[in-house]
């Protein structure tokens, strides 16, 4: 079995491309289209539908690299990568439908793993490869990103071998719009590099192996409807599930296959090891209406691995100063719980922002907790996202805090800025990745 991508075939990438469809003609991703149209509206009309989360249905899926500072000159390799990334920039789009047509053409049996219908993510496999190729001089942060990556496709069904198919697809993209500036030093460079991200993958992958299953099955033991679009759903997992408190998964639906959303755990693990999500309806939606109007007790799930560093170092006693917009409350929530579990006091202040008292849909349990914890200060904010910011400005001080924030992503760029102008440290600030909440839409 061929363990990485040294079997690129990279020299038979532009052989073959003359029997593939001409890149106009290849937008369509083969086997897009039937479900793509099966009679459910446009999911981007949701976007103008439910506008305070602040999506940008255009944004792309580019993981969080911190800027090293000061940058340090780039590697030969690098420098060639970014000139060819320069070079397709403006045609990312192009690109990606060439390097699906020529995947699924060439390997047509990796076209299973992918969802029927690959519409609105599409683009995320790809622009994470060159976003990694782009920072492949900054070992550590890709490394931790990577593996984890890595980790997270055992859930598709990717094995090492598809590697190498899907690295000849990319050179043979990227040769054919790059033309301007390839040539046999480009292609070495992408060769090495691709070799280099897929390895990473392909070892963390292995590695998970030998300890955690592809994924979990989960079955629906309670489905409790709080408003007419959120739902608290708890699932019982096949086997043990391992994670920490403010982390999230990702979740498959029965109705949807292998079109994959990610959850936060709405608490922390629990001696029963049942799991809880709150899921919120976004109009036209796939998974979440699948979740709240469709899922009931006895449905089965599929849920991926743990992913997430929103979690509480519990090497300090510095406070934690939470913002939950939305169903973001869940893994703050999660976070309080767990708190109280370590039973060293230290201050927690919540900030719960919703656009109605009537969304403030869990102020109930936070009280609850309020009432259980002297430690715990838990303030509704209602209103629209720039107001929870707002409101944490008039509190404090804050400089013995770590903050963590979870809800849109305008809510957690706005509350950021807001920290950071309150004396709150960037390092001290955590929070999921915008860009992947942005890509979401959620
Ligand atoms: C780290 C992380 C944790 C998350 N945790 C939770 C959670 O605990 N609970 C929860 O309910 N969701 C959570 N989400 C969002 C979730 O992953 C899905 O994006 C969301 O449920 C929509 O999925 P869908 O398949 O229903 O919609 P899709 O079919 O993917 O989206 C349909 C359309 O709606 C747009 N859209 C998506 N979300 C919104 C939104 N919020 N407002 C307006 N337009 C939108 C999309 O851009 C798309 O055009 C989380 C996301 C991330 C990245
Ligand atoms: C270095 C190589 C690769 C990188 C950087 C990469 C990156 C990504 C990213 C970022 C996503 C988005 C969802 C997620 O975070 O899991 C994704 C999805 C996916 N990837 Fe990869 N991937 C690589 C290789 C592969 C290979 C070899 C396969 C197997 C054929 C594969 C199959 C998939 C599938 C099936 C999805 C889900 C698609 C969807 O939900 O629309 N990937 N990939």
């Amino acid at each position: 079995m061929p363990t990485g991508p040294e079997d690129t075939e990279v020299g038979a990438a532009d052989s073959s491309t003359e029997a593939l469809p001409e890149p106009e003609d290849a937008v369509e991703v083969p086997g897009a289209e039937a479900e793509a149209t099966a009679g459910r509206p446009a999911p981007e009309e949701a976007v103008t539908a439910e506008a305070d989360a602040g999506p940008d249905g255009t944004a792309t899926a580019r993981p969080d690299f911190p800027q090293a500072s000061p940058e340090p000159a780039p590697s030969p390799d690098a420098v060639l990568v970014q000139r060819t990334m320069a070079e397709v920039a403006p045609i990312a789009d192009k690109v990606t439908s060439y390097f699906y047509a020529l995947l699924f053409t060439r390997h047509p049996d990796l076209r299973a793993l992918f969802p029927a219908a690959m519409d609105t993510q599409r683009d995320r496999l790809l622009t994470a490869l060159l976003t990694a190729a782009e920072h492949i001089d900054e070992t550590d942060v890709l490394v931790d990103y990577l593996r984890n990556l890595g980790r997270g496709h055992r859930k598709y069904g990717t094995q090492a071998e598809h590697y190498p198919a899907v690295g000849e697809c990319l050179i043979g993209a990227l040769s054919r719009y790059a033309g301007a500036v390839w040539d046999d030093d480009t292609e070495a460079a992408w060769v090495r590099t691709y070799t280099t991200i897929s390895q990473v993958m392909i070892d963390a992958a292995a590695e998970d192996e030998l300890r955690a299953p592809a994924w979990w099955y989960a079955e629906v033991v309670a489905h409790d409807l709080r408003t007419p679009d959120i739902a608290v759903i708890t699932v019982r997992p096949d086997q043990p599930y391992p994670f920490l408190a403010g982390q999230y998964t990702s979740l498959e639906t029965p109705w949807w296959p292998r079109i994959w959303r990610h959850y936060s755990f709405a608490s922390a693990p629990r001696s029963d090891g049942l799991l809880s999500f709150h899921v919120k309806a976004i109009p036209a939606g796939w998974v979440s209406n699948a979740l709240v109007h469709h899922a009931r007790p006895g449905d089965v799930l599929r849920l991926g691995p743990p992913s997430g560093s929103m979690t509480v170092d519990h090497s300090t006693d510095s406070g934690l100063l939470c913002l939950g917009g939305g169903t973001g409350i869940a893994p703050i929530k999660a976070l309080v719980e767990d708190v109280a579990e370590h039973g060293r006091r230290r201050p927690v202040e919540v900030f719960y922002g919703a656009r109605t008292n009537h969304d403030l849909y869990d102020i109930d349990t936070m009280l609850r907790l309020q009432r259980t914890h002297p430690w715990l200060a838990v303030r509704p904010v209602v209103d629209t996202r720039a107001q929870l910011p707002d409101a944490v400005r008039e509190y404090g001080p804050w400089n013995e805090y770590d903050a963590y924030l979870s809800g849109p992503p305008g809510m957690i760029r706005s509350g950021v800025d807001a920290l950071r102008e309150v004396g709150i440290p960037a390092g001290r600030i955590r929070h999921d990745s915008v860009e992947e909440l942005v890509s979401a839409g959620g």
